[in-house]
């Protein structure tokens, strides 16, 4: 029989943060050696996967809206005479399994963030029992890191988790209910997996985990290791270039972590430390578990260990009880810190979460426009840092072809995304290029005359 019409294809589209695409491309290796391909779009796709988001409401509504279309999708391949098997992986299986088959009893499987690698099982019974869906939502005593294919890099740049889950509980969030409790990768199983990525293209690994330098993963010798041990062994692997390490909390920046900025040449100078408020009263009342001076101290001992070191943050404006007061020490702490990035979110009420049954939830209103805000004043520290690199020459990483022909767009140590017309043979590869000109959302320029150099 012709290949061709015999190789299953799939689709999967993925919504919300780094460690969802880094998952998604876990279940791309797995549907690879069972001998799926990929689908340029949905409607080529005999296996479309949602992998999704349940941090705000917004994410998650989107997931069901989403959904409906994919079911159009379905029937108008079944008209065709094509079966369509639609399946929901992420965040919000784990919380919404039943919301699921009620709003969307279309689907033919669901599995939680921490139980695809039973996929290729999963699968099977799907095939089995056409019609009905099957759930898959429980917390697993196996680490699905044991059981899933080789990794690939994705390209210059791929992502690598190292820890999952979260044991802080600050009062708004879901992380600790979809991902469970905080785990750590054994160091070697990182280290080999990050082998791996550098010996099939990448350049740089970003470490993520929801609570990333809280990383305490076993040695070969079952001695635990922190972050900083890791970032180490890591700094030595031969081909790689960059490391960056997300998401940060706060009160787990330790000394020896802070001082791999000073020593560690790979560790690009840009680190995502997110501080949701700069009111004392707020953070209390969010379970963090740092105030505003112990996040400013850490800030202050990063800067002291690499002063080119430049700071992002999250923010969430509107949470129960904050008052214009609160909001203000918010601007503060931007005014203080001059994040060059940041991402800033309305509170959003998460149903099972403490905050969703505090008193004094903030009006709609002033949410957005404390939002309003808040975003000028973010826009308006990321604008004057971009305009300050015009001029500058910068190792730029590029990742994808622009939208016009012969142009990359690239990434700065800062994770500013560069726009230049230049060969493609330079994709994935880190290159010296001098800033022309600046906006609020990215650079331009061209590749630097002296001694342009390809890594
Ligand atoms: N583990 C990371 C972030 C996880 S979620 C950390 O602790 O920093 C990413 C961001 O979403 C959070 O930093 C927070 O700013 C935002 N977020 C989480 N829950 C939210 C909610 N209920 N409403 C609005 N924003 C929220
Ligand atoms: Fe959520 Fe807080 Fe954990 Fe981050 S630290 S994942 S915001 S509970
Ligand atoms: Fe969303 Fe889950 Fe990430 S809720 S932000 S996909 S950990």
């Amino acid at each position: 029989m012709d290949k061709q019409v015999d190789t299953k294809k799939y689709y999967i589209k993925t919504f919300g943060c780094q460690m969802n695409v880094y998952d998604s491309n876990r279940i791309a290796n797995i549907l690879n050696t069972l001998g799926y391909e990929e689908a340029p779009t949905p409607k080529a796709a005999d296996l479309i996967i949602f992998n999704t988001c349940h941090i705000r409401e917004k994410a998650a509504e989107k997931v069901f809206s989403d959904l409906g279309r994919i079911y159009l999708i379905k029937q108008e391949r079944a008209l065709e005479g094509k079966d369509t098997i639609i399946g929901v992986a992420g965040c919000v299986v784990q919380a919404e399994d039943e919301q699921i088959a009620k709003r969307a009893p279309f689907v033919d499987f669901a599995t939680g963030p921490l139980t695809y690698h039973r996929l290729p099982e999963i699968l099977a019974k799907v095939y089995r029992k056409r019609g009905q869906s099957i759930i898959d939502t429980e917390f697993p005593a196996e680490s699905k890191f044991d059981f899933l294919p080789e990794n690939k890099s994705t390209g210059g740049c791929s992502f690598l988790a190292i820890q999952e889950g979260c044991n802080n509980f600050c009062t708004y969030c879901v992380v600790p209910y979809t991902r469970g409790i905080e785990t750590s990768r054994p160091v070697e199983q990182v280290l080999n997996e990050a082998k791996r990525l550098v010996s099939t293209g990448s350049v740089e690994i970003n470490l993520l985990g929801q609570n990333v330098n809280s990383y305490h993963g076993e040695d070969a010798s079952g001695k635990e290791r922190n972050l900083a041990y890791l970032l180490r062994k890591l700094a030595e692997l031969d081909g790689l270039k960059r490391i960056r390490y997300t998401t940060s909390y706060p009160a787990d920046m330790t000394d020896d972590l802070i001082a791999c900025h000073h020593n560690l040449d790979k560790l690009m100078p840009y680190l995502h430390l997110p501080v949701q408020s700069g009111s004392d009263k707020i953070l209390k009342a969010m379970n963090r578990r740092h105030t505003r001076d112990d996040y400013l101290r850490v800030i202050e001992k990063l800067y002291l260990a690499n002063p080119n070191l430049r700071m992002s943050s999250d923010f969430i404006v509107g949470f129960p009880g904050e008052t214009d007061e609160d909001f203000k020490q918010t601007l503060d702490i931007v005014n203080q810190v001059k994040y060059i990035q940041a991402f800033s979110f309305k509170y959003s009420k998460r149903a099972g979460t403490p905050a969703a049954i505090m008193p004094n939830q903030v009006e709609e209103k002033v949410k957005k426009e404390r939002l309003d805000i808040l975003q000028d004043l973010l826009f308006s520290y990321q604008e004057k840092f971009n305009l300050s690199s015009v001029g500058k020459t910068m190792p730029v990483l590029f990742e994808h072809k622009g939208r016009h022909s012969g142009q990359l767009i690239g990434r700065t140590p800062y994770m500013q995304n560069v726009h230049v017309e230049i060969a493609k043979e330079f994709l994935n590869k880190i290159v010296d290029i001098k800033i022309t000109s600046a906006t609020v959302n990215s650079l331009t320029g061209e590749l630097a005359e002296t001694n342009p150099k390809a890594s």
